[in-house]
């Protein structure tokens, strides 16, 4: 009997890749660049599974090319906001996604983030590199305490709240602002519930975690930014879109605000010559907060795994549209 057949758009780890051949002939796009969207169009037309990355656009087009016998687009990611997920649903083809497992590695980068970007750590590197050493001075690199600040968090969620958990550890106070209040996080993080306004206005570091929705898009915008404290540094390591990258260069150039962190950027890659890359005090990284091996394996795992239940004829254990079985 021929196996089910399902396209995988990026190398995954290998032991999931074995798990999902107990069940199906795979065929894996071998590069490290995303297949380009002609390939997506020809290879959703006749698979029964698809395992994606955040970086294939799954619109429209692509959903409406699939084939009728998909069973599953599984995205190897817990965003999926490059997934028509409306498309996908009126097709009755459930969307996968990986959420849980990469909390608390995003939460450690977002720290890594806050620290670069508060002691200039990234900076400081660059200068040492460079053969600049400046001796000890008074005010030679000198950033801003991380320790008793204020930590304002977008979107307080599973990856805010781990965020916030670290923060105890610095003395912090946390300011928080969600869709929805949080009473038990608050409790268990003495965080404060404050308007979106607020949290520009009160933050000394302010960290996105909010899921991009189009109305997160340019949430972060130079009116906003305009309310921040000079010395407030702002991190995302949501999605790029959250935040109209022309009004942070003109926040950074007038010094409405010291510094910046970014391991999102829209569009990704950031184009070269942009403005930000010439800027001591932003800390840019390559969409990376949930890159450490365990993490990566874990998410490649799940993402097989819905495959593997959609292929058994079984509801998916990670799906973001459940409405397809009713
Ligand atoms: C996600 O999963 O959505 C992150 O942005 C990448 O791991």
């Amino acid at each position: 009997m021929t196996k089910p057949l399902v396209f995988i758009t990026r190398q995954i780890a290998t032991d999931a890749t074995a798990r999902l051949q107990e069940v199906a002939d795979v065929e894996v796009w071998p590069q490290e660049d995303p297949p380009p969207l002609s390939v997506l169009l020809d290879k959703i037309s006749h698979v029964d599974g698809i395992i994606t990355m955040l970086t294939d656009p799954i619109n429209s087009e692509v959903i409406k090319a699939a084939s009728p016998k998909l069973k599953v687009i599984s995205q190897m990611a817990v965003g999926f906001d490059n997934i028509d997920v409306a498309r996908a649903t009126e097709r009755k083809i459930p969307v996968g996604h990986t959420p849980g497992v990469l909390t608390e590695t995003t939460a450690d980068f977002a720290w890594a983030l806050i620290l670069a970007a508060a002691r200039r750590v990234v900076e400081a590197d660059r200068q040492v590199r460079k053969g600049i050493w400046k001796p000890w001075g008074p005010d030679v690199l000198t950033g801003f305490d991380v320790y008793g600040a204020i930590l304002g968090i977008i979107g307080f969620g599973r990856i805010g709240q781990a965020v916030a958990r670290r923060a105890k550890g610095f003395n912090m106070r946390i300011i928080y602002h969600s869709r929805q209040r949080k009473p038990d996080a608050e409790q268990e993080f003495g965080a404060s519930y404050v308007s979106l306004e607020d949290i520009f206005r009160f933050s000394d570091i302010l960290s996105l975690h909010l899921n991009y929705t189009p109305a997160a898009y340019h949430l972060v915008n130079r009116e906003r930014l305009s309310l921040m404290k000079p010395s407030a540094i702002l991190v995302n390591t949501s999605r790029g879109a959250v935040v109209d990258s022309e009004a942070l260069v003109w926040a950074l150039q007038n010094k409405v605000i010291a510094a910046a962190a970014l391991d999102v950027f829209d569009p990704e890659p950031i184009p070269p010559n942009h403005p930000l890359l010439f800027m001591e005090n932003v800390v840019l990284t390559p969409h990376i907060a949930s890159a450490s091996r365990e993490t990566r394996r874990r998410m490649a795992f799940m993402a097989v795994d819905n495959v593997v239940a959609a292929l058994a004829g079984k509801p998916i254990p990670y799906c973001v549209n459940p409405e397809v079985y009713q």
